[in-house]
């Protein structure tokens, strides 16, 4: 899980899909932290992305770095709790001019079944489950 966050925050940008009805959505992302044992991302209740989390909890995030790309496929689960959502906040001070982690509006979720598979042109994928 370690290798996947470092992963993620050094390509610095991943992009995460969600389920929308019958479609698929996909933005840019930048939150990567591990918490308590588990992986954690970050966004805002009033956003679409939230909602649809909710409704589909089943997501993927793929992100490319050095020939090598990274997509994990699992479940998210919100995490409600003041203290993940505080040391999400200490982990990226710059949100800390948008987000508070009792604003009513910062959520975060962490990683559920995730299967984690690292590709690239030169190698086998190699597939890490937290
Ligand atoms: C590099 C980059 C990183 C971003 N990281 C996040 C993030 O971690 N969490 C978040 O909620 N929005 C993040 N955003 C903003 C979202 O991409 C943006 O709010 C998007 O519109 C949300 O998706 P939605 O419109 O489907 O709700 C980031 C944007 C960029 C350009």
């Amino acid at each position: 899980m370690e290798r996947v966050e470092k992963f993620l925050k050094d390509a610095e940008v991943y992009y995460l899909a969600t389920v929308d009805g019958d479609r698929p959505r996909v933005r840019p992302f930048g939150t990567a932290h591990i918490f308590e044992g588990k992986l954690y991302i970050q966004t805002g209740k009033v956003k679409d992305v939230s909602k649809q989390i909710h409704a589909n909890p089943n997501v993927e995030v793929c992100a490319f770095k050095n020939g090598e790309w990274l997509r994990v496929a699992g479940e998210l689960v919100e995490d409600d709790r003041l203290e993940a959502k505080q040391s999400m906040l200490d982990a990226y001070p710059s949100l800390q001019g948008m987000y508070s982690a009792d604003d009513g509006n910062t959520e975060v979720f962490y990683f559920k079944d995730a299967t984690a598979t690292f590709s690239s042109f030169a190698k086998a994928p190699e597939v890490v489950k937290f």
